[in-house]
């Protein structure tokens, strides 16, 4: 669940950073990209050679690398690299440096040059953690928006009784998980994504296809993902692949097989998104030779192709919610509204070949977006990433009105 996000663990003087080493498998089991930055004090209770293997990153120490060659270890980069840095457990001392800002090793460097939300795990014996400088201290990094994961009650090292012990790993790594996933309302939900084009076969070696690269397709499976829902993407030819691994990935190369692909699973779907670039006919029969070139021309016949968002809007369930694309090159919003109807879409993604870094290709689209009661929501050309965060948001937006 947390694939491709990059989570960067601190690991500082306490007898709790045993646990960094199950945290850090925990991690890796949810997807997470992780990379760990000790203090020297952390090193005495767990060694760096176990948390980069686990991790399989190495470990960063010390500000000097390597002594003979100067090379140093980039905090800065090490901190703008993490999506959330987490310091467990985390010891009194680096809880006052924290406060303090007292830059004296390289973890509190990082912490310094983060920007990413910091997330803190105590860990110490019972008194300290209950004296007045260690809540003052909590309390000021609570203040600046520093996330504090509780310590436990149980036994401590020390053998007393009280609160103090780190949270458990999984525990810790279950609540990160929830804070990437968020509430979002896509969670559990089964969303069928088409995308990419589909290659009609005119023989063996050619086919009839179209510029479509299929990254609109994996974007939007990826973000459907990162907000927990369950995704089928189903996809003619690309080269763009999905970041995380839950995605089941259905490779497809022409319309027909795209509509049966479709077909399978469409009645047990919530979401189904029609990014694909389908192409509308095919030839009618594909040589099962290759063709010889000869001195006269070729005519192919060509037969239509199933409109599969058209059979799956003819199929809808009063609760499912379907989003069409449609590229256009003149008439786009009538012709969109017109496919909206048709195809008894929530929601139409137009783009539009007139706009420059729209459509095919590109790392950048333009949309529109055509709704119920004429609505028409424009937007600036971005990423294609940022293009479907707000195709994604827009679904959320109605689901949350039903
Ligand atoms: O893959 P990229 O390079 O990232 O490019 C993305 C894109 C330009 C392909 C994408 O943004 C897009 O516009 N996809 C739809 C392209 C298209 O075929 O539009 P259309 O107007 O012909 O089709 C309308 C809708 O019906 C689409 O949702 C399409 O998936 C669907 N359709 C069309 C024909 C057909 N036989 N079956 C379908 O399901």
């Amino acid at each position: 669940m947390l694939s491709g996000k990059k989570i960067l663990v601190g690991v500082t003087g306490s007898i709790a950073a045993y646990k960094s080493a199950y945290f850090v498998r925990e991690l890796i089991k949810l997807d997470a990209e992780v990379k760990v930055v000790m203090t020297e004090a952390a090193c005495e209770f767990i060694s760096p050679l176990t948390l980069s293997t686990l991790s399989k990153n190495p470990v960063a120490i010390e500000f000097i690398k390597d002594e003979e060659t100067g090379e140093w270890q980039n905090h800065v980069d090490l901190g703008l690299w993490a999506d959330l840095f987490i310091i467990a457990p985390t010891s009194a001392n680096t809880l006052s440096k924290l406060v303090s800002g007292n830059a004296d090793n390289l973890l509190i460097a990082t912490y310094l040059s983060a920007k990413c939300p910091v997330w803190i795990a105590p860990a110490m014996d019972l008194d300290m953690f209950k004296h007045f400088s260690t809540r003052d201290n909590l309390e000021k990094l609570t203040h600046e928006g520093v996330n504090v994961i509780e310590p436990t009650s149980g036994e401590l090292a020390s053998g007393l009784d009280g609160k103090g012990r780190m949270e458990e790993p999984e525990v810790i790594a279950d609540l990160i998980n929830d804070f990437f996933i968020g509430d979002s309302l896509l969670i559990g939900k089964h969303i069928v994504i088409t995308g990419g084009p589909t290659y009609e076969a005119i023989d063996p070696v050619r086919f009839i296809g179209n510029h479509s690269s299929g990254k609109t397709g994996v974007l939007l499976a990826d973000e459907c993902a990162k907000r927990g829902a369950k995704v089928t993407l189903i996809t003619g030819p690309t080269n763009s692949q999905v970041i995380d691994k839950n995605i089941e990935v259905v490779q497809i190369k022409s319309a027909v097989e795209m509509k049966t692909a479709v077909e399978e699973i469409w009645n047990n779907c919530d979401i189904g998104i029609f990014s694909a670039a389908v192409a509308d006919y095919r030839p009618k029969l594909a040589a099962e030779e290759k063709i010889k070139k000869s001195d006269k021309n070729l005519t192919i016949e060509l037969v239509k192709n199933p409109d599969i968002l058209l059979w799956a809007g003819e199929h809808k369930k009063a609760d499912q919610y379907l989003v069409g694309f449609a590229l256009e090159t003149e008439n786009e919003i009538e012709n969109g509204f017109k496919k909206f109807e048709k195809k008894k879409l929530n929601l139409l993604v137009l783009n539009s070949l007139k706009d420059k870094g729209a459509g095919f290709g590109h790392d950048t689209n333009k949309v529109t977006f055509l709704k119920e009661d004429n609505k028409i929501v424009e937007f600036e050309l971005k990423d294609k990433s940022a293009v479907m965060v707000d195709i994604i948001n827009e679904i959320e937006v109605d689901l949350s009105q039903e």
